[in-house]
Formats: structure tokens, C-alpha cells, sequence
């Protein structure tokens, strides 16, 4: 297949080294790092290890490819959406693995006609820096039909994953999938930002667990008035494996706050307190960590 990973941070970057063991891959990132690809390779460590020389470049490859995979932060996903649309791609299957929700209806809204496939991972990646990524943890990944896709696309893709070693299963509940996924990361991701932690850190606190508790109840009480049939017990158990699988894995919000970037909490906790308010349910302990994690972010905050 060929292959272009729309947004190769540190998890696009690992995904698009994993698939070029199979397929074409371009990768299309911040300059700094993609001249860095193309200069030496991208190099892995972590899990995996090697250097792997595949396209990489700003923009996106004129050349029409079959699967663009999005891993862009969620707040950048209507503008890469809005480039996608430029370039006139017929056919091509859209597939996003990104974080918080709304991702796969601004990219069915913007780009007319391509079928969208949505997914979630919980697969950690860490830069080092620019031209070389960490592999932290193995997770899962699952994707699902969207919009304007049937099985067929869904298993093309899928098969694509699995012939190159990542693994992957497929779903016809995408968006339950898709909301126990932002759970997951509205639990995770503002309290390792908030402590300066890495995720395992979250397992050597009772209080820490505690919020943790308290941030995927909320999620699930918010996910279960839109539809999705989440299971209580079941989802905090899912929040604490994926701690436990990435323990050493620095979380993608921790890495924004460190480098002073722009956090994806209007995506993630932001997300479950708006959907919450339009259905009535209250949403107290994720208003209180955006409100923490905004007063951090560029704060730089060290890691412990
Ligand atoms: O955003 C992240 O960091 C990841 O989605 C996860 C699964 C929390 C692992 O760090």
C-alpha cells in the first residue's frame, strides 16, 4: 500500500516505520525532524530498534496514496483536513489515530467524497529528538468504519497493520471505541501532566488513583447519555492497563506541557465537559484539571 502519515510526531513517526516494513510510506512532520529523516533515517529505540530510511517531508506527496493516516494533535485536524481536500485524492481511505474527540466528523465534514475509518492506540511513543523516537509500550490499536466506508476498507486496512507486526483489531462500534479511548486519555493525560509524571508514576499514589477514578466515572456517565454503553468497572480497569503497559512512557500531554506547546485538553477533558453540560451531567473533576493543566501549559514543568 502506499502509505503517507499526515502528522509524524512521535507516534506517527513509530506507526510509519512500523507499516514501511510492508508499504510506501512519506511521512509528513515538523521540518526540523523530517530533514532529519531524510538526511539519516529514522531511528527507533525503546521496543523497537533500528533505523529506517523512508520519504519524509513538510508538506504533503502530490502522488495519490491509498491510506493517509492522521496523527495530528486534535486541534490541527480541521486545517490538515482542509490540505487533504486540496490535493483532489480519489479513493483514498482516511484513518485517524489521534487523540480526544470530533476527529473523524471534521475530516467526513472538510474532505468530500474519501471514506474515513476511525481508530484509537494506545501505543506510547516518546521524541528524543529531532530524527529519533522512542518506542515506550505496546498497545493496542483498533479501528472501525466512519463514515462513507464499508468492511472492505476497514480489512485492507487492518491487513496492512498486521503484515508489517503492528497489531490491530477492528470493530463495527467505532465511536464507543472511540469514547473509551478519550476516557482513558482524560484520566491519564492531565494527571501525569498536572504531577510532572510519567503514567506508571499514577500507580504509586492512592490519591492518584483516586482522581483517576473519579475523571473515568464522569467520562463514562457523559459517554453513556450520548449512547455509548460504557461499563464502570470495566473502563477503569482498561484506564489502569494501559498505565501499567506504558508505564515509562511519558504521556503526549506531559511531553506538550515540557516543551511549552499547545495541550490537547479543549479535545480530551474540554470534550466530556461539553458533551456533559448539553445532557445535564456534571463533570466537576474535569473541569478542575483543565483549569490545572491550562494554568501549566509552557510551563515547562521538570520531569520527576
Ligand atoms: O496520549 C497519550 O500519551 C497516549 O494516548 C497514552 C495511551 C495515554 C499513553 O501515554
Amino acid at each position: 500500500m502506499d502509505i503517507v502519515v499526515v502528522g509524524a510526531g512521535a507516534l506517527g513517526s513509530l506507526i510509519g516505520a512500523l507499516l514501511s516494513r510492508e508499504n510506501e510510506v512519506a511521512l509528513v512532520g515538523r521540518k526540523a525532524h523530517v530533514d532529519e529523516i531524510s538526511r539519516g533515517g529514522l531511528v527507533l529505540e525503546g521496543l523497537t530498534d533500528g533505523t529506517f530510511h523512508i520519504r519524509a517531508s513538510s508538506s504533503l506527496p502530490y502522488t495519490q496514496p491509498d491510506l493517509a493516516v492522521l496523527c495530528v494533535k486534535a486541534y490541527d485536524t480541521a486545517a490538515a483536513a482542509r490540505e487533504i481536500a486540496a490535493m483532489g485524492w480519489i479513493g483514498t481511505m482516511l484513518l485517524s489515530l489521534q487523540n480526544g474527540l470530533g476527529n473523524e466528523d471534521t475530516l467526513a465534514d472538510v474532505v468530500p467524497d474519501l471514506p474515513v475509518i476511525g481508530g484509537i492506540t494506545s501505543v506510547g511513543a516518546n521524541i528524543v529528538h529531532p530524527g529519533t523516537v522512542h518506542h515506550g509500550g505496546d498497545g493496542e490499536t483498533i479501528i472501525g468504519a466512519y463514515a462513507r466506508c464499508d468492511e472492505h476498507h476497514v480489512t485492507m486496512v487492518a491487513d496492512a497493520f498486521t503484515t508489517s507486526g503492528i497489531p490491530i483489531s477492528t470493530t463495527d462500534r467505532i465511536s464507543t471505541e472511540l469514547w473509551a479511548k478519550v476516557i482513558v486519555n482524560a484520566g491519564i493525560n492531565p494527571i501525569t501532566a498536572i504531577h510532572g509524571i510519567r503514567n506508571g508514576g499514577i500507580l504509586e499514589s492512592r490519591d492518584l488513583q483516586d482522581q483517576l477514578g473519579h475523571l473515568c466515572e464522569e467520562g463514562v456517565n457523559v459517554a453513556n447519555a450520548v449512547g455509548a454503553e460504557l461499563s464502570q468497572g470495566e473502563m477503569l480497569q482498561r484506564a489502569l492497563d494501559v498505565v501499567k503497559r506504558t508505564a515509562t512512557n511519558r504521556s503526549s500531554m506531559l511531553q506538550d506541557v515540557q516543551m511549552g506547546r499547545r495541550t490537547e485538553i479543549d479535545q480530551i477533558n474540554g470534550a466530556i465537559v461539553r458533551e456533559g453540560a448539553e445532557r445535564g451531567v456534571p463533570t466537576p473533576f474535569n473541569l478542575a484539571v483543565i483549569d490545572q493543566v491550562k494554568g501549566l501549559s509552557g510551563s515547562g514543568r521538570p520531569l520527576q
